[in-house]
């Protein structure tokens, strides 16, 4: 069967709809995921890198392009989210908030077919592995955009209001993260 954005948006708002929807969600993802060249095909190839297909008070449904040489900034998303990789390889840079530092918890890189769950006090930041942009599907278990959420500070850990500007200012060369 072939893949559409809509008949993915339609699936996931339904298995999100009632009890089980974190484990029905995450089957659907896994579902589509196994036949990632059809959801590459279904995704324009330039553009805006982040894309949100939904959104109601139940779940936020994005798709998402990262750059190998760029890594979007620590971020919170108070809503638990499933992740399944469909192009290249996507890595996910975990982080815990304890006494107003950020410590690095783990280094994830979801490959394309793979999955990722993260619980909703999650703090990651995100960027390509290797030499190519990965793609994703990224739903998250609320309405995500009506969210005040958080940004972290790389160095201090201090929280930042979620803005565009403060986004965009904090991204790092990839070169910076031989740490993670
Ligand atoms: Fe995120």
């Amino acid at each position: 069967m072939s893949f559409s954005f809509d008949s993915f948006v339609a699936d996931i708002r339904a298995a999100a709809d009632g009890p089980d929807a974190n484990a029905k969600v995450r089957a659907e993802i896994e579902r589509c995921i196994t036949n990632p060249d059809q959801i590459v095909a279904a995704t324009p190839a330039d553009g805006e890198d982040e894309v949100m297909l939904f959104e109601d008070q139940s779940v936020s449904i994005w798709w998402c392009r990262f750059q190998p040489h760029v890594v979007m900034p620590p971020h919170e998303h108070l809503l638990e989210v499933h992740i399944g990789a469909y192009a290249g390889a996507e890595k996910n840079i975990v982080f815990t908030q304890t006494g107003g530092r950020l410590a690095h918890d783990f280094t994830r890189v979801v490959r394309a077919g793979e999955m990722l769950s993260l619980d909703r006090d999650c703090i990651h930041a995100v960027t390509a592995d290797g030499d190519v942009r990965s793609l994703a599907l990224h739903v998250y278990m609320g309405p995500l955009m009506q969210l005040t959420r958080g940004l972290f500070d790389w160095d201090t850990g201090d929280k930042i209001d979620f803005t565009m500007e403060n986004f965009n200012q904090m991204k790092r060369p990839a070169s910076a993260l031989a740490a993670y």
